[in-house]
């Protein structure tokens, strides 16, 4: 009879480290037909998130721009409007439906963003800007290669 107690901190263990993996490292994603990996999002979610990215294009746009012309200002307006700042405005209940990987690629691409205007607003170079834009381009590549988006049914 002792074991009994024994028997469900175990059960109550692995259930915690299934919900885990479900919650944080899986979130809600199903195999998708091209390969990658579907998050099922709503509507309102699959909106804010495209939004998102048609900022992320913007900004990368602006940036590259901004090298050419060489107008810094330009180039750290452009970079703060992608940056961490823009997380908070998420619509409730997305962030528990994004998978771990995705979730850290995400922060990659803001703090990167953060790191462009931050690094020029400390006097950083140019060229230091177009480094840091090209390892921009690798985190929007990864995360395109692995992630979709699909309307949940
Ligand atoms: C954390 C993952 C992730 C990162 C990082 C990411 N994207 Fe995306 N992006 C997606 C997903 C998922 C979609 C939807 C694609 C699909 O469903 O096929 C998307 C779609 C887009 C779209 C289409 C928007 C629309 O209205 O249809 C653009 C443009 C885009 N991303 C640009 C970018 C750029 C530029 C970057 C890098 C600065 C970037 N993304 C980084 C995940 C990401």
């Amino acid at each position: 009879m002792k074991k009994l107690p024994w028997i469900l901190a175990a059960l109550f263990f692995l259930s915690s480290l299934f919900l885990v993996y479900f919650f944080l490292f899986k979130g809600k994603t199903v195999p998708a037909e091209d390969g990658r990996t579907a998050i099922l999002m709503k509507p309102e979610h699959r909106n804010f998130a495209l939004q998102e990215m048609r900022g992320f294009l913007e900004s990368v746009a602006q940036i590259h721009d901004g090298i050419l012309k060489e107008d810094r200002e330009q180039i750290i307006r452009a970079a703060r409007s992608s940056g961490g700042a823009v997380v908070e405005h998420a619509p409730a209940g997305l962030m528990a439906r994004l998978p771990m990987a995705f979730k850290q690629m995400g922060f990659a691409v803001h703090g990167l963003f953060d790191e462009m205007a931050d690094s020029l607003e400390a006097g950083g170079s140019l060229e230091l800007t177009r480094e840091q834009l090209n390892l921009q381009f690798n985190n929007c590549v990864a995360c395109h290669k692995t992630f979709k988006i699909e309307i949940e049914q």
